[in-house]
């Protein structure tokens, strides 16, 4: 196959992308991204200060600029994401207790709705974790523990037919005490029947030639719960070559490994722009790395 998400397919995997409305204006943007990807992330437009700018008055208007110019395309869409400690509207910010939580139910169904039946996955929850498995405190957090649980309870009402992630950073390495944390919670969620379908490994990879220790092992791990696993975020810096094909060929082999995104299209798109850590440069040519994915799918 002659693309990314083509060289995907053939194993019934996905290759995506982060899309940001702004740029869909961009003709040498757009021609790669429809090119190249089967599944599109919005970078930042369903976030929740994007979609409920104003308690109870929602705003679909750039997700759904993504999401329209994806789908005509023939492109599948992940949702991103529901519950966070970051990027909450103004008044989300504020809150606390009951009202917060009632606040997080009501954003959740409110833009599930919108989107029910139309995406491949939401990402229910992102980011609750501290580095050393414990969970991160937030205004979401100091709802009571259970918040996590109730996103998910409440996603899977509002649209039974998605798959429902949890999302992380830093859960790549097997030895590391936020993996075991996410861990221990999933395994905890299918033992009591909370629903869950996936989680996301954002793997934003800094520095080195070399994967997180494990990382095959943390895939296949995660799998063995019983969830699907994907690779949500995926930029690396300087764009190694070697991390970009191990991190591909860790997907490839792992059958519950169902696709692979990347935080944008070129290194000029990257919210790390700095660091090059991209497949296409800033003009949009195919970089080393682009071609080291491609041979590992
Ligand atoms: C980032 C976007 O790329 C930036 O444009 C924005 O300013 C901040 O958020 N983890 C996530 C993503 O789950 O939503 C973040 O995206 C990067 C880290």
């Amino acid at each position: 196959a002659s693309t990314l998400g083509a060289a995907a397919a053939q194993s019934g995997r996905y290759f995506g992308t982060a899309i940001a409305a702004s740029r869909l204006g961009d003709s040498t943007y757009t021609t790669i991204a429809g090119r190249e990807f089967n599944m599109v992330t919005a970078e930042n437009e369903m976030k929740p200060d994007a979609t409920e700018p104003n308690r109870g008055q929602f705003s679909f208007n750039s997700g759904d600029q993504i999401y329209n110019w994806a789908t005509q395309r023939g492109l599948k869409v992940r949702g991103h994401t529901l519950a966070w400690h970051s990027q909450q509207p103004g008044w989300m910010q504020s809150l606390n207790g009951s009202s917060l939580r009632q606040a997080m139910i009501d954003h959740i169904n409110g833009v599930m709705a919108h989107y029910k039946g139309k995406l491949a996955a939401w990402d229910v929850v992102n980011e609750a974790f501290n580095e050393d498995g414990s969970r991160r405190s937030s205004n979401l957090q100091g709802t009571g523990n259970d918040w996590i649980e109730v996103a998910f309870r409440t996603a899977r009402a509002a649209d039974p037919s998605v798959k429902l992630c949890y999302n992380d950073y830093n859960i790549e390495n097997w030895s590391y005490g936020k993996t075991q944390g996410v861990y221990n919670m999933i395994r905890d969620f299918k033992s009591r029947g909370v629903p869950i379908d996936c989680v996301g490994l954002q793997t934003h990879f800094t520095g080195g030639s070399s994967l997180p220790g494990n990382f095959p092992t943390t895939l296949s791990s995660f799998a063995a719960l019983g969830v699907d696993v994907a690779l949500t975020e995926v930029d690396v810096t300087s764009a190694s070559t070697s991390q970009y094909a191990g991190l591909t060929q860790a997907c490839m082999n792992v059958p519950r490994c169902i696709g692979i995104t990347v935080w944008g299209v070129r290194d000029s798109d990257s919210w790390r722009s700095s660091e090059s850590p991209l497949l296409f440069d800033n003009s949009g040519n195919k970089k080393a790395a682009y071609t080291s994915v491609l041979n590992a799918l």
